[in-house]
């Protein structure tokens, strides 16, 4: 790991625990704020009020990605086209691995041990279903289904049962073709 001292505790704040900050110059512990890390070091110091969780976007960014890349394997699997389905669901698993890395936790969430255990598994049937030699629209929107249905479970997991995914195959907001 490239590690620096995040500054912004270094300074601000007396030395009580200590943390990393990773290669992305992040603050392992305040996974979403940029740019507190600098010097060389591989430690910083933090007092116990600082590993208080603090408003802040990146995972929600991170998920708003996620979304995207699910609509369009949504989007892909209601035209009945597997190749381009098993495309997004590829992004999508590298989407969850980065989020893994990225912000383990969250606000007290073990947000990387629930997509391990959450959201990978429903991935499974997709797969079969979108690489299969003939990939049936029916099967892929029922699998889908299951993915769909591991992201809300996770939200309401995570005290945030208000964000509701859909399949949202309705309409395609998107100036691509999802067709094979
Ligand atoms: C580990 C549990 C977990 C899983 C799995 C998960 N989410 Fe989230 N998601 C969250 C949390 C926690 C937030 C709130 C983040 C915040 O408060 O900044 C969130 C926020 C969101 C948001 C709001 C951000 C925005 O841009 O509007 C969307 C959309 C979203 N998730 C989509 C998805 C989709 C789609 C999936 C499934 C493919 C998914 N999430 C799977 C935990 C999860």
């Amino acid at each position: 790991m490239n590690s620096s001292i995040c500054s912004r505790h270094g300074q601000k704040h007396g030395i009580e625990t200590i943390a990393l900050c990773d290669h992305r110059n992040r603050c392992l512990l305040h996974a979403r704020f940029h740019g507190w890390c600098g010097g060389g070091g591989n430690k910083i110091w933090i007092t116990a009020n600082d590993a208080e969780p603090e408003a802040a976007p990146e995972l929600a960014l991170l998920m708003g990605d996620l979304q995207r890349l699910t609509h369009k394997m949504a989007l892909s699997a209601n035209e009945g086209n597997g190749q381009l389905a098993a495309f997004y669901m590829h992004e999508s698993l590298e989407q969850l691995k980065v989020i893994q890395k990225d912000s383990p936790e969250y606000e007290g969430q073990p947000v990387a041990v629930l997509i391990d255990r959450m959201a990978l598994p429903a991935y499974e049937p997709f797969r079969q279903a979108a690489m299969a030699e003939t990939p049936d629209k029916e099967r892929m929107l029922t699998a889908l289904d299951g993915v769909i249905q591991s992201c809300n479970q996770c939200h309401i997991a995570t005290q945030h049962p208000l964000i509701k995914i859909t399949r949202g195959t309705e309409v395609n907001p998107f100036n691509q073709s999802f067709k094979p």
